[in-house]
């Protein structure tokens, strides 16, 4: 697919088909946690891939079908796929205690933000960009819920930055046209100097 068009399709799907992702194409789009950036290439990014539908539903049961109005079980059960998108803060602390990025003090640095937290939404994007490509949708949904963590059977070291779905838009209609109205100027959002 042309860039632009990837760009123009990538969107926060909340509606699926119930077909399943071929393995092969899911493996093309899970690959790209190769080509996610990290900072001083900690590689602290980890994927948790699910298609079982017994673990799936017990991830959507966890979420209130009424909350807000926006049947948020109703749409991560319908997806296909649901990927976990980890992250391993130990490996940063790793990485910046080696000697070519301790500080002058020989310290690790202050840390400005939290990189492994923003790594995290580089590889979200990248993984959007590459389902979009396959001809996919995806979604994402906060990992707020209490129980998703055990589900997951994440270890204490494992951050859960949040969950994507993935699989084939259904034909609920999308907010485009709604968030295109709300959207901000450029001019408020880019600064030139
Ligand atoms: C960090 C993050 C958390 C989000 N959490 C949710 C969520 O819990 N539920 C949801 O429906 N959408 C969630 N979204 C999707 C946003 O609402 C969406 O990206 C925004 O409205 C712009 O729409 P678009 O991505 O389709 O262009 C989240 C997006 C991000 C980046």
């Amino acid at each position: 697919m042309d860039f632009a068009d990837v760009l123009k399709v990538r969107r926060m799907v909340r509606d699926y088909r119930p077909d399943p992702v071929p393995p092969d194409v899911l493996r093309r789009i899970v690959k790209v946690v190769h080509r996610a950036p990290s900072a001083g290439f900690s590689q602290g990014h980890r994927l948790i891939v699910v298609t079982d539908p017994a673990v799936r539903r017990r991830i959507s049961d966890l979420y209130d079908p009424a909350y807000k109005g926006a049947d948020i079980q109703g749409w991560i059960g319908k997806a296909p796929v649901l990927i976990a998108v980890c992250v391993r803060e130990e490996s940063y602390h790793e990485r910046y205690t080696q000697p070519d990025k301790l500080d002058d003090d020989g310290n690790e640095i202050e840390w400005p933000v939290p990189y492994w937290w923003f790594d995290s939404g580089s590889l979200l994007v990248l993984l959007q960009l590459a389902a979009a490509n396959e001809g996919l949708a995806t979604g994402f949904f906060g990992p707020h819920e209490e129980g998703l963590r055990e589900i997951l059977e994440l270890p204490d070291d494992i951050g859960l930055s949040g969950m994507l779905t993935l699989g084939y838009a259904g034909d609920k209609g999308s907010r485009a046209a709604e968030l295109k109205k709300r959207q901000l100027p450029l001019e408020d959002l880019v600064e030139w100097r």
